[in-house]
């Protein structure tokens, strides 16, 4: 690769579109701020049904969408989440894979049925869902609409599935607010396809231009060096690598005079020590939803 890396989507690419979908995918952007105005059951019905027609894998469909309306839950989960925005949207999609209604079928149809138990099952599953999801977005920007996808359900899993009632075979994923904007979203920037998009290989780009994406992407952003922000970020890289690295790190910071956005992302926002931790235990909640696609299996 050569010249100078197209970090910025909106770098080299027309603002004029081909088309209004086009113009939709280029635009959209997550959002956080909804108007008190209902969604009509036509237009979250419209919105649905474009989202229920995206691919699935054999077009088995594994997956249910829980529709959330009543203000309580809808309370429940902006309280778990801490993120108070999620209650003021007019309707919560819960996105749950679902291998139950599947697995009903096989039974009542006498056929063999181990999907909950297959690790390629859960894989394609897992896509399933988010495609149809995706769709679901791009489907209320176009009737304008907003949305946001929610992650940090998965610190609630046992929450969820009382609330919602989910039987075995059903995994929550993700949650969307949908609802219309009060105000136009930002745009984030994004990585240009340069940066993401490799010719027939995968080719690594300089560590110069690498570092120079980042940057623009990030808006060459730094953070304030303060006491609490050095010991964390030591304390970190300690934990999660070793007490030279962590010295190395803190050199850096003094000698750069800032803490840049990658040991700001890393090291005090999604804290790499803490990142792993629970690994196991999320494994032990797939299972008392009714997966055990790591445990080993034996058919007969
Ligand atoms: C899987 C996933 C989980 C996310 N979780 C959250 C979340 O919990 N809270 C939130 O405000 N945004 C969440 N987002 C939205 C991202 O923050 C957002 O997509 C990102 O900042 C880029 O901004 P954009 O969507 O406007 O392009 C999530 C997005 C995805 C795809």
């Amino acid at each position: 690769m050569s010249g100078r890396v197209k970090t910025q989507y909106n770098l080299g690419i027309p603002k004029v579109y081909p088309n209004d979908t086009i113009r939709l995918l280029n635009e959209r952007a997550s959002c956080r701020n909804f108007l008190k105005k209902k969604i009509s059951p036509r237009i979250l019905n419209r919105i649905l049904e474009s989202g229920v027609h995206a691919a699935s894998g054999g077009n088995l469909q594994p997956y249910s969408i829980i529709k959330i309306e009543n203000a309580g839950v809808k309370h429940a989960f902006a309280e778990k989440c801490s993120q108070d925005f999620i209650e003021k949207a007019p309707v919560l999609l819960m996105f749950c894979i679902d291998w139950r209604r599947l697995q009903r079928w096989a039974d009542l149809e006498n056929a063999p049925f181990t999907a909950t138990s297959s690790f390629r099952h859960f894989w394609i599953s897992f896509q399933d869902t988010i495609i149809c999801a995706q769709n679901i977005c791009t489907a209320a920007d176009a009737l304008g609409l907003g949305s946001v996808y929610i992650g940090t359900v998965l610190e609630m899993f046992h929450d969820i599935r009382a609330m919602l009632e989910l039987p075995d075979g059903v995994f929550p994923v993700v949650l969307l607010c949908l609802g219309y904007p009060k105000s136009e979203s930002p745009k984030r920037l994004k990585f240009g396809i340069d940066v993401l998009v490799h010719h027939e290989k995968y080719h690594e780009i300089p560590d110069d231009l690498l570092r120079t994406a980042f940057s623009e992407k990030y808006s060459h952003r730094s953070f304030e060096i303060t006491p609490e922000r050095l010991q964390m970020l030591h304390e970190v890289c300690r934990d999660s690598r070793s007490p030279e690295f962590a010295d190395r790190c803190i050199k850096a910071i003094e000698k750069q005079g800032f803490i840049n956005v990658a040991q700001f992302i890393f090291g005090l926002h999604y804290s790499a020590h803490k990142m792993p931790l629970g690994n196991e235990d999320f494994l032990k909640i797939m299972q008392q939803f009714g997966f055990n696609w790591f445990s080993s299996f034996k058919t007969g």
